[in-house]
C-alpha cells in the first residue's frame, strides 16, 4: 500500500530523438525506463530531421507510455503527478510529450509538472548515488548543450560557465562526419579513439577572455577539419584513430580544468557529469583522475543516464513536486527554455 511518503511519478520525455517514458518512486527509484531510439532513421539523413522526429515520437508515445506503466508494475491509481519535458528542444518534438502529458493528466485527473531537458540531466545523478545532495558542481555536456552547473539547492541552478558556439556533443559529431564516422559520432569516436594515441596531434585547447569558466570549441573543429584538408591536399594519408584521439583528448581537457576550477571557486567539493557526453570514456578517466588530486568526490553516472531519457525527467519532476511546483493544462513547449527558469 501507498503510504503517504511514497510519492509515484509519470515522466515523459520527447525533446529530440528519444520517445521515452519512466516511473520513478520518491525522487530516486527507478521502477521501469522504457526508451524508444529512433536512430536508425536519422542515421540515413547524417542527423536529427525535426519533423520525422515529431511523426516518430507521435507514433511510438502510446506504446512507450503503456510499456512504462506496465514494466512498473503499477495502475494510474498509484501515480501522484505526470511529469514531462517542456523544453528545451525540438518544438515539434517537445509538442508531442506536452500535448500527450496534458491530456493523460487531464484524463486520469492528475497534477502535471513541466520539467526543464537539462535539470532532468543533471538529476539523473540522484538515481545511482543514493548519498548525493546538494550543492555540488554539474558539468553538463549533451548534443545541444554544455554547462557547468552550480546546484545550490534541489531545483537551485546557477550557471558558472557555458559554451561560446558548439556545444560539446555537436563537435564531437562534427568531427565524426568529418573523418567518415557517421551519425551519432560521440560513441563511435569514444570507440576508435581507444586504438590511437591522443598525443599524436596539438590541437588548440581555446580559451574564452575574461570568462574562466566558458567554452569554445569551433575552432578545435575548425583546426581538425583543417588538419584532414591539409593532409588531403598533400596526398598524405592520415590516421584517424589519431585524429579523433586528439580531438578527445582537446575537449576533455578544456572540460577538465574548468569543472574542477569551477567546483573550487565555489567551494563545492562533489562533482557531477551530465549529459551524452558524460558517457564518454575518455572523459570519465579524466575527471576521476582530477577529482582525486584536487580532493573533490567524484559521482558517476551509467551511460543509460547520461543519454536522453525519461527517467531523469522523473526525478527532476519529483523534487518539483514535492516543492509545490505544478502546472495547469496552459502548460506549452518551450524551445529555448532557459536553466532555473519556468514559465
Ligand atoms: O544528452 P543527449 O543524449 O541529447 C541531448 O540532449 O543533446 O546527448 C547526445 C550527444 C550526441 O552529440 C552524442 O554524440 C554524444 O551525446 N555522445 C557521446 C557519447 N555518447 C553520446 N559523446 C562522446 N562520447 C560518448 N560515448
Ligand atoms: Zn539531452
Amino acid at each position: 500500500m501507498k503510504t503517504k511518503s511514497d510519492i509515484t511519478i509519470l515522466a515523459i520525455e520527447s525533446s529530440c530523438d528519444e520517445t521515452a517514458a519512466a516511473v520513478v518512486k520518491n525522487g530516486r527509484t527507478v521502477l521501469s525506463n522504457v526508451i524508444a531510439s529512433q536512430i536508425d532513421i536519422h542515421t540515413l539523413y547524417g542527423g536529427v530531421v525535426p519533423e520525422i522526429a515529431s511523426r516518430k515520437h507521435m507514433e511510438q508515445i502510446n506504446q512507450v507510455v503503456d510499456k512504462a506503466m506496465a514494466d512498473a508494475g503499477v495502475a494510474f491509481d498509484a501515480i501522484d503527478a505526470i511529469a514531462v519535458t517542456y523544453g528545451p528542444g525540438l518544438v515539434g518534438a517537445l509538442l508531442v510529450g506536452v500535448a500527450f502529458a496534458k491530456a493523460l493528466a487531464y484524463a486520469k485527473n492528475k497534477p502535471l509538472v513541466g520539467v526543464h531537458h537539462i535539470e532532468g540531466h543533471i538529476s539523473a545523478n540522484y538515481i545511482e548515488n543514493a548519498d548525493l545532495e546538494p550543492p555540488f558542481m554539474c558539468l553538463v555536456v549533451s548534443g545541444g548543450h554544455t554547462h557547468l552547473v552550480a546546484v545550490n539547492d534541489y531545483g537551485k541552478y546557477e550557471i558558472i560557465g557555458r559554451t561560446r558556439d558548439d556545444a560539446a556533443g555537436e563537435a564531437f559529431d562534427k568531427v565524426a562526419r568529418a573523418v567518415g564516422l557517421g551519425y551519432p559520432g560521440g560513441p563511435k569516436i569514444d570507440k576508435l579513439a581507444k586504438e590511437g594515441n591522443p598525443d599524436a596531434i596539438e590541437f588548440p585547447r581555446a580559451k574564452v577572455e575574461g570568462a574562466p569558466f566558458d567554452f569554445s570549441f569551433s575552432g578545435l573543429k575548425s583546426a581538425v577539419l583543417n588538419y584532414i584538408n591539409g593532409c588531403e591536399m598533400k596526398h598524405m594519408e592520415f590516421n584517424r584513430a589519431d585524429v579523433v584521439a586528439s580531438f578527445q583528448k582537446s575537449v576533455t581537457d578544456s572540460l577538465v580544468t574548468r569543472a574542477i576550477a569551477a567546483a573550487k571557486e565555489k567551494g563545492m567539493n562533489k562533482l557531477a557529469l551530465a549529459g551524452g557526453v558524460a558517457a564518454n570514456s575518455a572523459l570519465k578517466a579524466a575527471v576521476e583522475e582530477a577529482c582525486k588530486e584536487n580532493d573533490i568526490r567524484y559521482y558517476k553516472i551509467s551511460p543509460v543516464y547520461c543519454t536522453d531519457n525519461a527517467a531523469m525527467i522523473g526525478v527532476a519532476g519529483y523534487y518539483e513536486y514535492i516543492n509545490g511546483v505544478s502546472d495547469d493544462l496552459s502548460l506549452n513547449a518551450i524551445p529555448n527554455l532557459k536553466i532555473g527558469e519556468r514559465k
